[in-house]
């Protein structure tokens, strides 16, 4: 196989053409069905085309609701984006379970977005530091003409404070700069700003310090945000935790869920599993929203480990005889700007949710996080998670021999208590067809 030149400037049946030809001759994946992808009206499909490069088709996701979601009273209908069966209809069960006790609580416990700077200067760290706090006012103003838009919106620079971080690596200095971005995650104006900062503050070192230069490594924002964080919760009486389908008492049911959740709290592998299962949540309703879920995904698993090790996201405790589970997850997601107004889809997800501002979206987020969570340690502590993807599991094999609806009723009864596989469910068919 040749590499080739100039891939991005070929339209987009060449690139077709070209990948079909060089690396889809032996699949069954040809031109029609990457064809068979495309948006019917070419406008729509040009949008998308034009959100990312080198595009020759559409992947798409299924886009489910969860409805009856009550969060600090309100009834929510909350779009999910996820391919994994299950994950839907456990936070379905879980915000019908909560809804009849209460329901969701939510808080948020800050806003504040961060950026870095990164410099060496191989001077003396107090000419820097001196220097840096003499000219700080200086530089909120020549940054202000960069913000006037977010200002006019209450947003705009928290504060920039100089670290020295020349202990750990030599001449390594920060300007480290929070923002409050309102309802934008805010990349843009964050990187616009940094870039500008980090010329305006070289600038400034150059005009005073002539022999020694300041090196601008790089201004990025940090996805790391602690400080943008969300706290979903809910609580009731420990006896009212009683649901038939738990198989046991309301107090074994709540001292299970508390060792589980303890267990996530010391083990670092259990947590890693944990988290992952208040991600499903998160990430769905993330990427319905055309927010950028590796930012979340990034942020949230860092901020399990703010303690100095790897933990579970969410608590529970028992305190006279109330059951009470939470979760603080940092959320940076916007609800204006990027994506979640360009893609038809995330608008009307926002719709559906009541164009919610990016801090009601942090809290709709977060909780169907948290009502993951309880579903996911629920089903483990008490039948098993395999029981209900069993059921799914099962459905995709009758669906694979093309079994009528007779046969799936008699199916589904049959592998109640039996084991599903391929094997079983194959024989099982082909024993009831060949005694008709
Ligand atoms: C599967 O996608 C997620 C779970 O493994 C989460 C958990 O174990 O808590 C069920």
């Amino acid at each position: 196989m040749q590499p080739i030149e100039g891939f991005s400037k070929l339209s987009k049946l060449e690139k077709i053409d070209f990948l079909v030809k060089s690396y889809l001759s032996n699949s069954s994946v040809k031109k029609e069905t990457l064809k068979s992808f495309w948006i019917k009206e070419e406008k729509q499909q040009q949008l998308f085309d034009e959100f990312s490069e080198n595009t020759i088709s559409n992947f798409i996701f299924p886009y489910g609701v969860v409805p009856n979601v009550l969060i600090n009273d309100k009834l929510y209908c909350v779009p999910m984006v996820i391919e994994e069966s299950s994950v839907v209809a456990a936070a379905s069960k879980a915000a019908k379970f909560w809804q009849s006790r209460g329901g969701f609580k939510t808080a948020i416990l800050g806003s504040e977005k961060v950026g870095q700077v990164h410099m060496i200067w191989k001077g003396e760290p107090s000419t820097i530091e001196n220097f840096f706090k003499s000219v700080k006012p200086q530089l909120f103003e020549e940054m202000s003409p960069l913000e006037v838009n977010m200002k006019s919106r209450g947003g705009g620079i928290k504060d920039i404070k100089l670290v020295n971080r020349t202990a750990e690596e030599s001449g390594l200095f920060q300007l480290f700069v929070t923002f409050e971005t309102c309802d934008a995650m805010g990349a843009n104006f964050i990187n616009t700003l940094l870039e500008a900062l980090g010329r305006t503050f070289k600038n400034l070192m150059s005009a005073q310090f002539r022999d020694e230069e300041l090196m601008i490594v790089m201004a990025i924002l940090s996805n790391y945000t602690p400080n943008c964080l969300v706290r979903a919760e809910v609580s009731c009486p420990v006896s009212d935790l009683d649901d038939k389908s738990h198989g046991m008492t309301p107090e074994v049911f709540a001292e299970k869920f508390m060792r589980a959740i303890r267990i996530a709290e010391l083990d670092m592998y259990r947590a890693t599993t944990h988290n992952k299962g208040i991600m499903n949540g998160v990430d769905a309703v993330v990427l319905a929203t055309g927010n950028d879920f590796r930012a979340v995904e990034a942020c949230a698993h860092t901020y399990a480990s703010h303690k100095g090790s790897y933990q579970s996201l969410s608590h529970a405790e028992i305190k006279d005889g109330v059951f009470r589970f939470w979760m603080d997850i940092p959320l940076s997601l916007g609800t204006v700007g990027g994506l979640t107004s360009l893609h038809p889809m995330a608008r009307l997800s926002l719709d559906l949710l009541d164009s919610p501002s990016a801090t009601q979206l942090m809290e709709i987020s977060a909780t169907i996080g948290l009502a993951q969570n309880f579903a996911a340690v629920r089903s483990l502590v008490t039948s098993g998670i395999q029981k209900g993807h069993m059921k799914m599991h099962l459905m995709n094999i009758l669906k694979h021999f093309e079994a009528s609806e007779e046969e799936i009723l008699i199916a589904r009864d049959y592998f109640e208590n039996e084991i599903i596989s391929f094997k079983s469910v194959r024989d099982f068919l082909a024993q009831r067809r060949n005694l008709q």
